[in-house]
C-alpha cells in the first residue's frame, strides 16, 4: 500500500509541469477538473492532431451518439434560445423510472467527472483520506489535492490474474475514510470486483464514509449494477456517465445517484447551471432505445475479445477486461512502445507508474484495431531503445490543456 498527499506521484506527470500547470495567486484552486481527455493528451508522446492517425487513447467510444440520439439534436436546436429546465427534470425521471429509484435520488450533470470530483471534495479533508485502488483512475486524486486530504493507494489484489479492487485492504487503509472510490469495471484494467467484495465495503466501512462507485464503464459488462445500494440508503453514491457506451463524451451528459442528504453535500459546489438542451434530449432518445446497449455491448466486447485473443496468441499478457480497454504487458518500458507506435500515428493510451510496462490500450473499431496490431507488431519486431517522447511544440507547451505533458 502506497500513502502519497501528492497526486503527481500518481499520474505519471512530472511534477515540474504539475506545478507548472498549477502556477499562478490561485494555483489549486484554478486549477480544472482533471479529466480523461485531459490526462490522455498530457500522456500523448506529441501532440496528436486528432483528425490525424489512430487514437485508441482516451477510452473515447467512436461509434459516437446514436442514430435516435443525433436526430434529437437536430430535432432540438430551433428551441435552442430557450432555457427548458423541465427537460433535465423529465430526463431524471426517465432514468429513475427505469432503475427503479426515487427521481430524488438522480441528478443529471454535464458527464460524471463534476460529480465526481465534487464527491470527493465535500466527504474527505485533511483527516478524511480517499482511499483508491492501483492503478485506477486518478481524476478522484487531484480533487482530494484541492480538498487537502491524503490519498492512500491501495494496490489492485491478483495483478496478474483477476486484477480486482482489493477491497478488504482498502477497508484496512485508513480508520477514518471519507471516500473510498470503487471504479467497477476499472480504469485502465477493464477487470471487474466481485460483488461480494463491494457489498462488503458498504457494510464495513465507517458509518460516515462515502463509498463512491463509479460505473462509466459498467453498461459493457455483465456485472451486478449497484443502484439498488442507493434504494437501500446505504452511504453509496453511483456515477454513470453518457461518454462511453453511449458515445456521447463530446456532448457531456451523466447522473450522481444518491440517497438526497449525501447529493444536497455535492450538488452546491455546481450551482443552478443548466445543461445543455442537445445533451439533454440526447441522452433521453439513449435511453428510450432498448437495443442501444446490448447492441453495443456485444459490438465492442467482440472486437474486445478478438483483441484480445490475438494478443495471446502472440505471447502477449494482458488484464481480463470487460470493459472498452485494457491493459496490455509489453515486456519493457512502455513510454518506448508508445513513443514508437505514435511515430506511426498509432496512439495508445497512458502508462500507470505501478505498471510501468503496461500500456492502457481502448477498444477501438475493428479497422483500428487491425492497424493496431499491425503497427504493434513492428514495433514490438524492432528495437525501442531509448525512445522517448517527442517535445511538445513551444506553442502547445504553453497551452494549459498540454502543460500536463
Ligand atoms: C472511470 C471514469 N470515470 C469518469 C470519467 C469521466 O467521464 P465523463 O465526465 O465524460 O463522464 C471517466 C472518463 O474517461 C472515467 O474513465
Amino acid at each position: 500500500m502506497h500513502t502519497s498527499e501528492d497526486p503527481v506521484g500518481c499520474s505519471g506527470l512530472s511534477r515540474r509541469t504539475f506545478f507548472r500547470y498549477a502556477a499562478g495567486a490561485s494555483a489549486l484552486a484554478s486549477m480544472p477538473m482533471l479529466t480523461e481527455p485531459r490526462l490522455a493528451l498530457a500522456a500523448r508522446p506529441h501532440f496528436a492532431d486528432p483528425n490525424i492517425g489512430i487514437h485508441i487513447d482516451a477510452n473515447e467510444n467512436p461509434l459516437g451518439p446514436s442514430a435516435a440520439a443525433r436526430q434529437a439534436m437536430v430535432d432540438i436546436v430551433p428551441r435552442g434560445g430557450r432555457y427548458l429546465f423541465t427537460m433535465e427534470e423529465e430526463l431524471a425521471e426517465i432514468f429513475a423510472k427505469q432503475e427503479g429509484l426515487n427521481p430524488e435520488s438522480v441528478v443529471p450533470f454535464a458527464g460524471s467527472t463534476e460529480p465526481l470530483h465534487y464527491t470527493v471534495l465535500a466527504f474527505t479533508g485533511k483527516d478524511r483520506p480517499l482511499v483508491i485502488a492501483d492503478p485506477g483512475y486518478e481524476a478522484p486524486m487531484w480533487a482530494a489535492q484541492i480538498a487537502g486530504a491524503p490519498v492512500i493507494k491501495v494496490p489492485l489484489a491478483d495483478p496478474k490474474g483477476e486484477a480486482s479492487h482489493d477491497i478488504k485492504a482498502m477497508l484496512a487503509a485508513s480508520p477514518t475514510p471519507g471516500v473510498i472510490y470503487i471504479c467497477n469495471p476499472n480504469n485502465p484494467t477493464g477487470t471487474c470486483t466481485p460483488r461480494a467484495a463491494i457489498e462488503q465495503a458498504v457494510a464495513s466501512a465507517p458509518k460516515d464514509t462515502v463509498i463512491l462507485i463509479d460505473e462509466a464503464y459498467v453498461h459493457l459488462c455483465d456485472a451486478p449494477r449497484s443502484l439498488d445500494f442507493v434504494k437501500e440508503g446505504k452511504n453509496v453514491i453511483v456515477l454513470r456517465t453518457f461518454s462511453k457506451l453511449y458515445g456521447m463524451a463530446g456532448i457531456r451528459m451523466g447522473f450522481a445517484v444518491g440517497r438526497p442528504d449525501l447529493l444536497a453535500k455535492i450538488t452546491p459546489f455546481s450551482g443552478q447551471n443548466s445543461l445543455p438542451i442537445t445533451a439533454v434530449v440526447a441522452a433521453k432518445a439513449s435511453l428510450l432505445d432498448a437495443d442501444l446497449v446490448p447492441t453495443r455491448k456485444k459490438a465492442i466486447g467482440d472486437i474486445r475479445m478478438q483483441t484480445l485473443a490475438w494478443l495471446k496468441s502472440e505471447g502477449y499478457a494482458t488484464t481480463p477486461s470487460e470493459s472498452n480497454c485494457f491493459m496490455l504487458d509489453v515486456r519493457r518500458p512502455g513510454k518506448e512502445v508508445q513513443a514508437a507506435l505514435a511515430a506511426k500515428e498509432m496512439f495508445v493510451g497512458r502508462i500507470w507508474p505501478a505498471w510501468p510496462n503496461s500500456l492502457r490500450i481502448t477498444v477501438g473499431t475493428a479497422d483500428e484495431m487491425a492497424a493496431f496490431r499491425k503497427s504493434f507488431t513492428e514495433v514490438m519486431s524492432s528495437s525501442t531503445a531509448g525512445l522517448k517522447p517527442a517535445p511538445l511544440p513551444r506553442r502547445l507547451a504553453d497551452h494549459p490543456f498540454t502543460h500536463l505533458s
